[in-house]
């Protein structure tokens, strides 16, 4: 099986200002420095970039957007490109998070376009996929994700997907408590890995992390972890302590 370096990622959402936010990021770097064998990156608010960039220096942790426009700049009131997140500091950002698509009218073809704005500015893209609780009931979790993803990488070459990884979140599962099965997340990731295979071939399908998002805490992250197409969580309330998001980095 190709080795897949571990991804644990923290979305902190609409949480923290850069004092806080940089406070937190220097006890996690402290926390875990040392830690060998995974990769681990923070995304916190625009505004707390700069601070976090700071208290993160020299430790493994990564910097990451939580969201960009697709354009590299212009009048669009609000928003943030792909360039001014990779001169933050910036190495991966987060795409197509349930909330944007909820709330902000994130689609697949919006994700499209900001995939390509993400790889022109050197960023890693991180893009999020998942069902809502009606569709799993309705057994349409596997052609939502099946959609996502194809729409989501409408036009990308094998070339184009080198670095991206995919962010599996059962929306049903986002800050509500309750965590997918590791059943339930393996049968997914699997799924997921199917399609990625038959549309960009087995090697490129190997290589792809996919992480797991929704209600990840230290109590659960081991067994997700253990599962052979887990390779690594997206966190939303748990990464805002450092001493859990310690714990869960250190699984
Ligand atoms: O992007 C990660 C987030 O959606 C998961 O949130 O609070 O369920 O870990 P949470």
């Amino acid at each position: 099986m190709t080795a897949r370096t571990p991804l644990i990622a923290g979305n902190w959402k609409m949480h923290k200002t850069g004092d806080e936010a940089g406070d937190t990021a220097a006890d996690l770097a402290r926390r875990i420095a040392g830690v060998t064998g995974r990769e681990v990156m923070i995304a916190p608010p625009f505004t707390a970039l700069a601070a976090v960039k700071i208290a993160i220096a020299g430790s493994i942790i990564g910097l990451g957007g939580q969201n960009l426009h697709w354009e590299s700049s212009g009048a669009f009131t609000g928003e943030i490109s792909g360039p001014m997140l990779t001169a933050a500091g910036c190495t991966h950002v987060i795409i197509g998070h349930s909330e944007r698509r909820q709330f902000f009218g994130e689609t697949d073809e919006t994700v499209n376009k900001k995939i390509q704005a993400a790889r022109a500015a050197n960023l890693v893209p991180v893009m999020c996929i998942g069902e809502t609780e009606a569709q799993r009931e309705a057994e349409q979790t596997f052609s939502v994700l099946d959609k996502q993803i194809r729409n989501g990488l409408q036009g990308f070459a094998l070339q184009d997907i080198s670095d991206l990884v995919l962010a599996y979140e059962p929306v049903w599962a986002i800050g509500t408590g309750k965590t997918a099965s590791r059943e339930q997340a393996q049968e997914a990731h699997a799924f997921i890995r199917s399609v990625v295979e038959k549309l960009f071939g087995g090697p490129a399908a190997a290589a792809m992390r996919i992480l797991y998002g929704g209600s990840v805490k230290p109590s659960n992250i081991a067994d997700l972890m253990a599962m052979d197409d887990i390779d690594g969580a997206l966190v939303g309330g748990a990464s805002l302590e450092a001493a859990t998001f310690a714990d869960i980095v250190t699984y």
